[in-house]
């Protein structure tokens, strides 16, 4: 089977290259929009371009690792994120191949009180949860068959994110306010990434939305205070703060906990806790510091 992946650079795509050695029996066409080594540059945006990629290797899968994940910029700028988060989908659906997508909690209020299944209304308060969710209508417009995660608070040792800006400003601060009162599940990519071997791997093809985070909840503030006891960080004092304290350039959810029920019924597998993750990924960060 040839499996492209889209978005290689990323946090995900990374995750995936990483775990694509553990599966040699698949040959693996790495591409993102910005050129690098061992990856084919490919702007998921042009259809052309990815037609041409798909026909000329022979592509059976495409992995959408490929994102505008910058929840600011995409308030400033939601028709660029629409472009890559939405139009992308209809044309990476209308390759007439499989899909697995990765879609987010954004796509809720954030203001459930208990965690969200596949089958809850959606209610994007944001340009990229709007974009997101758009994403997911116009991928299965296209191709209804194909799988869609949804994640949420996504790290890895690859890219930049909240573990390692935590990191640099407990090396810098004596005393950091962290949010307490948003509760979500922190993902390490790594576990996401084998979720979606899981599903590659799965004798059977089951199509459908499913979310997939760790498991377990916390607060941004737990977070921090777990990122920083596993780093060693001793001289920089964690405070817990509430939203209204920090200015926001854009609203976030206050809970956004996703429900794994399905995932884990329809795969047969069980699911990392959150800390587990972190502490895989910070033997990682801790070796390369
Ligand atoms: N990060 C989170 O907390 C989070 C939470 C929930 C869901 N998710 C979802 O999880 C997935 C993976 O996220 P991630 O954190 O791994 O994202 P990421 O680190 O931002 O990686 C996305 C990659 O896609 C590339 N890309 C952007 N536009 C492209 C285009 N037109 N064609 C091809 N590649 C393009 C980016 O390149 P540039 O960097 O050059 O733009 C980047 O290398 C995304 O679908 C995201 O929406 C993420």
């Amino acid at each position: 089977m040839n499996i492209l992946i889209t978005g290689a650079n990323g946090q995900l795509g990374n995750e995936m290259r990483v775990l694509s050695a553990a599966h040699p029996k698949y040959t693996y066409f790495f591409t993102d929009v910005v050129p690098a080594e061992n990856t084919y540059s490919l702007d998921i945006c042009d259809k052309a371009a990815v037609s041409a990629f798909v026909t000329e290797h022979a592509i059976d899968l495409i992995v959408n690792c490929a994102a505008y994940t910058n929840v600011d910029k995409a308030e400033e700028d939601e028709a660029t994120a629409m472009k890559i988060n939405a139009d992308a989908l209809s044309v990476l659906g209308g390759q007439g191949v499989k899909v697995i997508h990765i879609s987010t909690d954004y796509v809720f209020s954030g203001d459930e009180h208990l965690p969200c299944k596949e089958s809850d209304p959606v209610a994007p308060r944001t340009a990229y949860g709007r974009t997101k969710y758009e994403g997911e209508k116009r991928l299965l417009a296209e191709c209804p068959d194909a799988v869609i995660l949804r994640t949420a608070w996504l790290y890895s040792s690859f890219g930049n994110n909240f573990v390692k800006t935590m990191i640099r400003l407990g090396k810098e601060k004596e005393t950091l306010g962290v949010v307490f009162d948003q509760i979500g599940t922190p993902t390490y990519a790594a576990d996401l990434a084998a979720a979606i071997f899981t599903v590659i791997e799965c004798p059977m093809w089951h199509p459908g939305i499913y979310h997939f985070t760790n498991e377990g909840v916390c607060s941004w503030y737990d977070f921090t205070l777990a990122i920083h006891d596993l780093a060693g960080i001793k001289n920089c004092q964690v405070r817990p703060i509430l939203s209204e304290e920090y200015t926001y350039k854009t609203p976030r959810p206050h809970y956004s906990v996703l429900d794994k029920s399905k995932f884990k019924k329809t795969f047969g597998v069980e699911i990392p806790y959150w800390l587990n993750g972190l502490k895989r990924c910070m033997e990682i960060l801790n070796r390369k510091s």
